[in-house]
């Protein structure tokens, strides 16, 4: 299962420039206004889980925020995103893996997926994706989720996708999570197409 999610995110990101795929974003706003409302302080530790080549990474970094991690399941990604930030990509830890299957002793008070858990359509494994956040996640941290919402599509990068409301998502990770704020987002892809998009952000009570 790990090499075929692996070989289809490699083959997106070899064939598309990163402004090409859909949910490219130039500026993430959203994210970002819910980061700052955490009152996170910058050495607190963030990871960007599936961030590929986001460039939610170089604006934290502007922000001055200094304990980022970068997680994909494609090395590809990784290195564009590496590539665009030139020196600065030393101020950043890149991992590639599942986060699935999420190993070592990392441990983050903000963890962010934008557009990733929603891939997964298996209760197998979203349950392997709670794991690895439960055991990575501070105890009183913070989640930023964003998924499509029930008007967003039904399928990304030809692939199928768990559209979530704020009831569906909680009734997924759980009553040790509660919800703190949900904004809603219509994305414009590069070729022009609104998606629908819910962010969720969470807080694990310790
Ligand atoms: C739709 S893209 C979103 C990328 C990024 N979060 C953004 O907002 O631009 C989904 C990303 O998740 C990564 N991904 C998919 N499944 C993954 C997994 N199981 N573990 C880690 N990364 C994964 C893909 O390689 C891709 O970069």
């Amino acid at each position: 299962m790990h090499d075929e999610r692996k070989a289809h995110w490699e083959k997106v990101y070899r064939e598309k420039a990163e402004d090409e795929v859909s949910w490219f974003i130039a500026d993430p706003e959203t994210s970002l206004s819910l980061v700052e409302s955490t009152g996170l302080s910058p050495a607190d530790p963030i990871i960007d889980v599936g961030g590929g080549a986001s460039h939610l990474v170089d604006h934290l970094l502007a922000r001055g925020y200094s304990d980022l991690t970068v997680l994909d399941i494609s090395p590809t990604a990784l290195e564009t995103a590496r590539r665009r930030l030139g020196a600065d990509a030393d101020k950043v830890r890149w991992l590639e893996a599942d986060v699935c299957a999420l190993e070592g002793d990392g441990r983050w008070r903000l963890w962010h997926d934008r557009a990733v858990f929603h891939f997964l359509v298996k209760a197998e494994d979203r349950r392997a994706y709670l794991d690895s956040l439960a055991r990575h996640l501070d105890p009183d941290g913070h989640v930023i989720v964003a998924t499509f919402s029930f008007e967003g599509p039904r399928e990304c990068s030809g692939l199928p996708v768990e559209q979530y409301d704020a009831d569906k998502l909680l009734a997924t990770f759980g009553s040790a999570f509660e919800l703190l704020n949900l904004l809603e987002e219509i994305h414009v892809t590069p070729a022009g197409k609104e998606q629908a998009f819910n962010y969720f952000h969470l807080r694990r009570q310790a």
